[in-house]
């Protein structure tokens, strides 16, 4: 497909779920110039995103490992340092992304159980117990959860999911991606039992693709020191340093630091209780704009349980015969609008709004009219008023 020639004026709204919007405040600090290795400012830097991280994943004692990477390379630090040869993981079905995960432990070596995924549904908790219990000799060494899977749109809940695993008394370490998740929904590390957590930049975080995490507690970290596994960039024993170039496993990706810096900065600015606050409301906003959208029988929410719908991107539906691509190159091409297709088994299937990150409500605002002038220019069956409902919900507060 050749690039558009002409000039677009004004800003096009980004409305992927990832890669989100990015501040230029952070845009700004990412435009430093970088460091010498010894310069002080440096170690201020790393410490301000470690100590950043822990704050906003409400972890007291976990390690934090930043790589220069993504959301990939974050499962692959995770593997690589808890699963040995032929070691098994549980991972529950939520749909594209745990079994990206899942495909991904098998071919470094893993063993993995799945539980089945239901379309538009979280995790079966029930199917978990089930698998947890039928391990009696306690071969799962961890249960690998997604919690906002990205494809789906579907939040599962994670203190669930942690009763549910002490509930058949099964040791497995649980790890949570929180890829899509993270400063857009509700996470507590210690209070929720996670033992390991991990994430990537260009979502919640707000800032471009580049930097994955994972924080490790104690209980992981001895899972990892016991691991066989060969493995040196990633290894968490080799990065806990306080040398900047050991931490890094090389010199740091000084630059994407200062960006997260910076966007942590705005988070704590902002306070996370309102950070919440607004995508709840930027969700229920657009989810008030969807409904009005179904009621013409071409569209509809993919998730199915309203409470476990995501606050930051929402998954569409569209019937057969109306083209969610058709939707999302006019939306992009003509309107400025870019949201995202489906992925996996839902490509073709469906369309997804993202609304997290750097958003508020004219951006979202703006979105939905782009979508719904699209919706016109192509025809579809769709309910009217979607934007009027949205700036309802939106006056409501
Ligand atoms: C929940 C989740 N996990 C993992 C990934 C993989 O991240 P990346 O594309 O940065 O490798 C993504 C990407 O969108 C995701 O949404």
């Amino acid at each position: 497909m050749t690039a558009p020639t002409t000039r677009d004026p004004g800003r096009q709204f980004l409305h992927s779920p990832g890669p989100s919007h990015v501040p230029l405040e952070v845009m700004q600090a990412m435009a430093r110039q970088p460091m010498d290795m010894a310069d002080p400012r440096l170690g201020q830097t790393i410490a301000a995103v470690e100590g950043g991280l822990r704050r906003l994943l409400q972890t007291e004692a976990a390690d934090v490992f930043v790589y220069a990477t993504n959301g990939h390379g974050a499962w692959e630090a995770v593997i690589s340092n808890l699963v040995g040869p032929g070691h098994c993981v549980l991972v529950p079905g939520t749909g594209h992304f745990s079994e990206g995960w899942a495909e991904q432990t098998e071919a470094m070596g893993g063993r993995v159980i799945r539980t089945a995924w239901v379309e538009g549904h979280p995790i079966d908790l029930a199917a978990v117990q089930q698998a947890l219990r039928a391990d009696a000799a306690h071969e799962i060494v961890a249960v690998f959860a997604v919690h906002t899977d990205t494809a789906s749109g579907v939040t599962s809940d994670v203190p669930a999911l942690r009763a549910a695993i002490d509930a058949t008394g099964h040791p497995a370490l649980l790890v949570v991606d929180v890829v899509a998740s993270l400063g857009a929904a509700p996470f507590s590390m210690d209070a929720w039992g996670v033992n390991v957590v991990l994430g990537a930049s260009q979502k919640g975080l707000m800032c471009p693709p580049g930097l994955g995490f994972a924080a490790a507690d104690s209980r992981a970290m001895a899972v990892c020191e016991r691991n066989p596994l060969p493995r040196y960039y990633w290894d968490w024993r080799l990065r806990k340093s306080e040398f900047s170039y050991r931490k890094f496993c090389g010199t740091p990706p000084q630059n994407a630091l200062m960006g997260l810096e910076a966007a942590l900065g705005l988070f704590f600015q902002e306070g996370p209780g309102q950070v919440l606050a607004r995508h709840r409301l930027m969700a229920d906003v657009v989810h008030a704009a969807v409904a009005r959208w179904s009621e013409g029988g071409a569209l509809g929410f993919f998730g199915q349980v309203g409470a476990t719908r995501s606050t930051s991107v929402t998954t569409i539906t569209v019937a057969a015969g109306f083209d969610p691509e058709a939707i999302r190159t006019l939306a992009r091409e003509r309107f400025q609008v870019a949201i995202a297709g489906g992925l996996g088994p839902l490509s073709g299937r469906v369309f997804r709004i993202g609304h997290l990150g750097d958003m508020n409500a004219p951006m979202v605002l703006g979105c939905l009219a782009g979508v719904e002038a699209s919706l016109r220019v192509l025809g579809g069956p769709c309910g009217s008023g979607a934007l009027e409902a949205a700036i309802t919900r939106l006056a409501s507060g």
